[in-house]
């Protein structure tokens, strides 16, 4: 096959970083990760860039020592993209249809021969709607707000507020709103080992 794609999208915490990481590590996917994007966009422009702006930007995932890294104009963005209040930036600026545009064409264009793990928020549903393999992973609010806690070294209660209104952002906006690709297998990842989610990933790669 001279490309496969596997798409992941779901709510935050659900588990789509640490599935799509095992397939990259495990099975040699290609990891790219679109909330990277609207996160490091969210973090050059402290207001709403326009479209000439975001048409200068290069935009590559690559590999550093055994993770993937989102490259903006050269600029490794790793380091300044994950904690929540970036995420909810993210999401703000997330709701403008040319950045949605310039994000689904930059994904689009990284993907070439090969394959392809990509998570996000719609891309099963508007960026590879052909993907061979449709991932949906939900789990309960608690907690995913436990996982985000952990992740983030930040108490619970703090970010299951931050996570409930980013996810009502999400889930709410016109353009390409969080949904249940039509297709997608939808794994509850709630009572799950990331072992037990992998595994059923993959049967179905089979
Ligand atoms: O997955 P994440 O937490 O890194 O994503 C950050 C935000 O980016 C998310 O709250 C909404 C936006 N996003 C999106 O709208 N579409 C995607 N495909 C990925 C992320």
């Amino acid at each position: 096959m001279d490309k496969l794609i596997v798409t992941i999208d779901g709510p935050s915490g659900s588990g789509k970083s640490t599935l799509a990481k095992l397939l990259a590590c495990r099975e040699g996917f290609f990891y790219i990760d679109t909330g990277a994007l609207y996160r490091s966009i969210a973090c050059l422009f402290s207001t709403k860039p326009t479209p000439k702006e975001l048409d200068k930007l290069s935009v590559l995932w690559k590999k550093v020592n055994t993770e993937y890294h989102l490259f903006v104009s050269n600029r490794d963005m790793e380091p300044c993209i994950r904690g929540e209040e970036v995420g909810k930036n993210a999401s703000i600026i997330a709701k403008l249809p040319f950045v949605r545009e310039f994000v689904n064409n930059v994904v689009r264009e990284n993907v070439n021969r090969g394959k392809y793990v990509v998570e996000g928020r719609d891309v099963g549903s508007v960026i590879f709607p052909e993907a061979q393999v449709k991932i949906y992973l939900q789990a309960d609010l608690k907690e995913r707000a436990t996982r985000r806690a952990k992740e983030l070294h930040i108490q619970k209660d703090i970010i299951l507020d931050k996570i409930k209104e980013r996810d009502e952002k999400d889930i709410t906006r016109k353009d390409s709103p969080l949904v249940i690709p039509e297709g997608a297998h939808v794994i509850d990842t709630t009572n799950k080992t990331q072992e037990k989610v992998y595994t059923e990933v993959i049967s179905l790669l089979k």
